[in-house]
């Protein structure tokens, strides 16, 4: 074998290495893959979506949920103003108080030992001339603990910013510019001590992550894309989180089998990314409208019951007490 043709099929290798590492990442790794040389049975997940408010969540059992993934409404955020004003939550206070409820319901359901995740910016704003930051993420930290959970290291999501010269201030002179935000907040709250399992757990081995995967998400500055949003509606009204936030969530803090809860679904994004990764799932929203883009999401009609093994889906309407149910 001469020497050009030796380099041509390294070249061929290293082509076909870096195609099946990009062929194992999300979305389509599969539990097939990493449940390879073990003889477990792919569980099959049910998954309910409640139209309701979360600050009560009675269609919840206590200590039945492993893993809570949500953004919430952010307070003093413009594209919140109505939803709070409806609420009856006119300032940072108030709307904290409001947000405070659904984390009270979230300790209530959470397992001993289980890890709530939320997503949420701080926010800027300017009241009777006074231009100040309202540190959301400081709030949600205080109510929480208030709650009992104990807080963990958070993570921050930096996302590329459209507009990399924005700045908030007088020019080039000091003293009197702001820094631009371009992180949110991941934080991370366990009730309780850290969970417990059996030696040798199946599903929790299974559901190991590797050591690539480790390392780019055991680290304190996610660097990732905002969803993108083509539904005018969605952009302005949901503010969806990428898929890969709840992906790394779920496969960071929960195994296969487990149940994940979202009390803010917005457009569906934990409920899908918790049927594609084989965990049960919760979800609550209160609008309405977002019924159709949540069904689209999660591909209720095809690729949710064959491809994902899920068991069950439904929709239970709570001011009509009515539901819809899909089966496999
Ligand atoms: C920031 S969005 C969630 C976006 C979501 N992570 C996604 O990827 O689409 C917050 C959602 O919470 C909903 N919401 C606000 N208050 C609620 C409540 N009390 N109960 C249930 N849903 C609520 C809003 O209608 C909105 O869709």
């Amino acid at each position: 074998m001469d020497g050009a043709t030796l380099h041509s099929d390294l070249d061929k290798k290293a082509l076909r290495a870096k195609k099946k590492a990009k062929s194992t990442s999300y979305p389509e790794r599969q539990l097939e893959e990493l449940l390879k040389n073990q003889s477990l049975e792919i569980p099959h997940t049910k998954h309910h979506l409640v139209i309701g408010d979360s600050r009560d969540m009675p269609e919840i059992a206590d200590t039945s949920v492993h893993l809570v993934v949500t953004s919430p409404p952010y307070p003093m955020i413009d594209i919140w103003n109505e939803l709070f004003e409806e609420m009856g939550c006119p300032n940072f206070n108030t709307m904290h108080a409001y947000l405070a409820q659904v984390w009270k319901e979230c300790y209530r359901v959470l397992v001993d030992g289980g890890i709530a995740c939320i997503n949420i910016g701080d926010a800027l704003r300017k009241i009777d001339g006074k231009f100040q930051l309202y540190s959301n993420h400081v709030k949600v930290t205080q109510e929480c603990e208030a709650l009992g959970f104990t807080s963990l290291p958070y993570i921050l999501w930096k996302k590329p910013t459209t507009r990399p010269n924005a700045f908030l201030g007088s020019g080039l002179l000091p003293p009197n510019a702001y820094i631009t935000q371009d992180c949110e907040f991941i934080l991370i709250f366990r009730k309780g001590r850290p969970r417990r399992f059996p030696p040798k757990d199946l599903y929790r081995y299974a559901s190991h992550y590797k050591l690539d995967e480790r390392n780019a998400w055991f680290t304190q500055i996610w660097q990732l894309p905002g969803a993108r949003q083509e539904n005018h509606y969605l952009s302005r009204r949901v503010a969806a989180f990428p898929e890969e936030i709840a992906y790394r969530l779920i496969r960071m803090f929960s195994i296969i089998g487990d149940t994940v809860l979202d009390p803010f679904l917005g457009s569906g994004t934990t409920m899908k990314v918790a049927i594609n990764t084989h965990r049960n799932s919760v979800g609550y929203e209160i609008d309405t409208k977002l019924i159709p883009t949540i069904k689209e999401r999660l591909s209720i009609e095809d690729d949710m019951f064959n491809k994902y093994s899920v068991e069950a889906f439904d929709i239970y309407h709570r001011e009509d007490d009515s539901k819809e149910s899909y089966k496999g």
